[in-house]
């Protein structure tokens, strides 16, 4: 038997898919989805459900920190280089620390953090630190909140 020519096989194939588009039927003939409901706010439905999984969104309130360090000496800098990741709540409540113990806080934010803080403005920053309100005045009476400044935390 002589295989079929090619224009014989082409032939074929489009009546196949005609049949095939014509069994599926136009896309305005397909049940279209139900619509949403419409919530209160008129902004889209905070549920979806589907096959017996429903997900709901809702709205939680996170607490809005925007502390600053207080202006003083080098706030500007100090401001500009730590407010970045966290509040400056993060520093104003620590306990009293020595001036080695935010070096020490310093690097680990440097080293292990990513903090795009120059070399060169470390000591400033440490000044800053040591001075600000709640850690002048006395001997330092905290200790570091981490030992080991430069090991990352683990992820256990
Ligand atoms: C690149 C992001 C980033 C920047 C910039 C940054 N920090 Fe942090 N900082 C962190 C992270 C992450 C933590 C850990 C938060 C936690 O444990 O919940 C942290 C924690 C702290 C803590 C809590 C004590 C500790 O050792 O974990 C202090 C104090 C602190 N930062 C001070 C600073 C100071 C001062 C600067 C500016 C020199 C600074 N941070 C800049 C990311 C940053």
């Amino acid at each position: 038997m002589r295989a079929p020519s090619t224009g014989l096989l082409a032939g074929g194939v489009i009546a196949l898919t005609a049949i095939v588009l014509v069994l599926v039927g136009a896309p305005h003939d397909r049940p279209s989805p139900p619509p949403r409901a419409p919530s209160a706010t008129g902004v889209p439905a905070s549920s979806v459900g589907a096959r017996g999984v429903r997900l709901t969104s809702t709205a939680i309130e996170l607490p809005a920190d925007e502390a600053i360090f207080p202006e003083g000496p080098r706030s500007d800098l100090v401001n500009a280089n730590c407010t970045a990741c966290h509040s400056a709540s993060m520093a104003l409540d620590q306990p009293r620390l020595s001036a080695e113990q935010w070096r020490a806080t310093v690097t680990k934010m440097r080293e292990v953090y990513k903090a795009p803080v120059r070399a060169a403005d470390v000591d400033a920053i440490v000044q800053y630190l040591v001075g600000m309100p709640g850690q002048s005045g006395g001997a330092p009476s905290g200790s570091a909140q981490d030992p080991a400044p430069n090991v990352p935390p683990s992820r256990s």
